[in-house]
């Protein structure tokens, strides 16, 4: 089976990478092919154009697209590995969902289970700040990007908030971190793990 992973970091250097490369080892280790698409690497557009956005209607997909959804639909698993940046994943991963996941595609309007991708998804994710659960930051970095993956239908795994990440972590922690990415790789495609 195949797991499309895609990575939003402009840093080939940055843990976000050390991470996606440990999520690779894991995938394969489970038996599995992975196809990673670096989206800071492809220059990929996060811009929706007013003519895309009229295109939606007729159904005209353009090129960059379109082989984004190819390779989504040969996909047995979605894994998005990123830094949170004000709460957010990076403008660049906003992009491709906002321009990928469209009607007809990952969803239908109007129906109670709008869903078509009917696949496990995992979010892997840096973030420089400490968990603090009084806060509630988890659900405010993560509940709308799980509120897209069951829009569309997919099966979340819990993300891996990968806490606490700045020039003094320590090694030990990121080695935690690292291991935690690769039994992410192992376990996406096993049907039974937990489940958000
Ligand atoms: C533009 C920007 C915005 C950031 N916003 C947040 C934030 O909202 N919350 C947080 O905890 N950390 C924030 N950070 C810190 C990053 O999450 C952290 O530096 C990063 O995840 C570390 O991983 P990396 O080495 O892969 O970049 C921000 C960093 C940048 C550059």
């Amino acid at each position: 089976m195949n797991v499309l992973t895609l990575v939003a970091h402009p840093q080939p250097g940055s843990f976000t990478y050390a991470l996606a490369r440990a999520f690779e080892t894991g995938v394969k280790k489970a038996g599995h092919s992975i196809t990673q698409v670096d989206l800071y690497e492809q220059k990929f557009s996060a811009l929706v154009t007013g003519a895309e956005m009229a295109s939606w209607k007729s159904g005209y997909v353009p090129e960059d697209v379109r082989s984004q959804q190819t390779m989504l639909k040969q996909a047995n698993a979605l894994a998005l590995i990123y830094p949170v940046w004000w709460g957010m994943p990076p403008a660049i991963l906003v992009g491709w969902l906002q321009r990928v996941l469209i009607q007809g595609f990952a969803f239908e309007s109007g129906k109670q289970r709008a869903g078509l991708l009917d696949i496990p998804a995992q979010i892997i994710a840096t973030i420089g700040s400490k968990d603090r659960p009084g806060e509630r930051l988890f659900e405010s970095y993560f509940s709308d990007l799980l509120g897209v993956f069951s829009y569309c239908g997919m099966h979340s795994h819990p993300p891996l908030a990968c806490w606490g990440l700045n020039a003094a972590t320590h090694q030990s922690v990121r080695n935690d971190y690292i291991n935690a990415a690769l039994t992410c790789g192992e376990n996406i495609l096993i049907s039974n793990h937990s489940k958000v």
